[in-house]
């Protein structure tokens, strides 16, 4: 077994940065497949903390490869300010390559994602303001910049020129401030030189490597219930945080795939707008929210809490064809007398156990809870499943139960160590 997609299961910020940068210790290559800087993957290891928006977490590994893939929307500004901070941070960034076909996020993208938020007023979604979705807008409408376009700069003047004339006269029709030509290329003709040493063509390396043998870590970012086609629409990112979208976005075909880890909190958060049937609006909520430190990453929103929700994570281990599940942040549950997991939600009087599509139907779903008891002590220094008390270990094999797929990892705690390893990866 070679090679393992790493993805969210909830609604993103499930420690995949963690699991990753854990699984990544024997790992020869780690790929970012789709997302951009709305990411914010937090590594924690030998008392230092590591916050990764673009960058995969395999970068504190001296050795290991990592990927930018072409299914990445690149923010450079914010790409060579993050190498320059892990750079301080004493990593070595030499092993980093941006794929030319991913493409950039460009100014008059992120004015763009503040407008459409403010337009849509108590609908909005909630998003990290990174111009995620008006870049991803321009890739499918087939009129954006891509990375190789920016190091042809006669081709990079000419596509920037048709995209200002037709995003100022929008901005404009909404008595918005435009945006200079002068100023965006004076401002991109500065980071040429800087990102050219680390632009390729990245399929073809990655699978060579997996040809060679060597074992290929894919980092999803955001999560399955924010994919644009099998999340919680519209309330939901503009990529594709499921396992296909590890597949389009490396350029490596799904045959080659021998692992699908989806990452699940022992609870369930969630940021933005959207339904969220299981969210807990109590002290409970609260409660976990400080405990868990539950504030965004990218943003420092504080994100909505509630119980572990066993439909999401069926519905993920299906549409990802999940084979393991990891369970992370199991110690923030450590004091509570009990647990609710909720097995299945109340539809107009009626029980389902599949979440339904339609959102106003989603919307008015109410939760059917079964209730453990807790376990009461501290599960941080636990390193085997056997170190558990009883009750967790009990919780544990219940979300496997309710979810269909074997947990594999158990994390109890931020760092690296906190990790309990049940059946291997690779
Ligand atoms: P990601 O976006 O999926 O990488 O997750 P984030 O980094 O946004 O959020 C996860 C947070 O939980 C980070 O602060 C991690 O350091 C932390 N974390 C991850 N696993 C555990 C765990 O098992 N226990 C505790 N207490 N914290 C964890
Ligand atoms: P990681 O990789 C949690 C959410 C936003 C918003 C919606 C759309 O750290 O898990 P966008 O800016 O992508 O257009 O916002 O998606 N969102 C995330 N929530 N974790 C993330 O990334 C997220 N990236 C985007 O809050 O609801
Ligand atoms: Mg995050």
């Amino acid at each position: 077994m070679t090679t393992v997609i790493v993805l969210g299961a909830q609604w993103g910020d499930e420690g995949k940065g963690k699991i990753t940068d854990y699984l990544a210790e024997q790992a020869d290559m780690v790929v970012r497949c789709q997302g951009g800087s709305n990411a914010g993957h937090t590594v924690v290891s030998q008392g230092a903390t590591y916050k990764l928006h673009l960058i995969p977490s395999g970068i504190l590994y001296p050795d290991v490869e990592c990927i930018i893939g072409n299914g990445v929307v690149v923010d450079i500004g914010l790409l060579l300010d993050e190498l320059d901070e892990l750079k301080g941070q004493g990593l070595n960034t030499s092993n980093l390559k941006i794929s030319n076909r991913a493409h950039l996020i460009m100014p008059y993208h992120k004015a763009l994602d503040q407008l459409q938020e403010e337009q849509k007023g108590k609908a909005k979604i909630g998003t990290t303001g990174r111009g995620i979705g008006p870049a991803y807008v321009d890739k499918v409408n087939r009129s954006g910049i891509r990375i190789a376009d920016l190091l042809d700069w006669a081709v990079f003047q000419e596509k920037l020129k048709i995209q200002l004339a037709e995003k100022n006269h929008l901005f404009a029709s909404y008595g918005k401030e435009t945006f200079e030509e002068a100023a965006i290329l004076k401002e991109y003709e500065s980071y040429v030189e800087r990102v050219k040493p680390f632009v390729a063509d990245t399929a073809p390396i990655i699978n060579d490597r997996i040809d060679a043998g060597k074992k290929v870590l894919f980092e999803g970012a955001q999560g399955t219930l924010l994919d644009i086609d099998h999340g919680t629409y519209p309330f939901v990112t503009s990529s594709h945080p499921t396992s296909g979208g590890a597949c389009t976005g490396s350029g490596v075909g799904p045959t080659k795939i021998n692992r699908i880890v989806g990452i699940a909190k022992a609870y369930a958060t969630r940021v933005g707008s959207g339904p969220f049937p299981s969210e807990l609006l109590d002290e409970m909520g609260e409660k976990i929210r400080q405990k868990g430190g539950e504030f965004g990453v990218t943003t420092g929103r504080p994100r909505r809490c509630g119980w572990f929700d066993a439909l999401v994570a069926r519905y993920s281990v299906m549409v990802n064809g999940l084979t393991d599940l990891a369970i992370t942040k199991l110690d923030i549950l450590d004091e509570l007398p009990e647990i609710k997991i909720c097995r299945a939600y109340s539809y107009q009087g009626k029980e389902l156990t599949e979440m339904p599509a339609d959102l106003n139907q989603l919307a008015q779903c109410e939760p059917i809870y079964e209730t453990m008891p807790g376990w009461q002590q501290d599960t941080t220094g636990a390193r085997t499943f056997a170190d558990l008390p009883q009750a967790a270990q009990n919780y544990i094999k219940r979300l496997e139960e309710l979810s269909k797929a074997p947990v594999s990892i158990v994390a109890v705690g931020p760092d690296r160590k906190q990790t309990i390893l049940r059946n291997s990866i690779y």
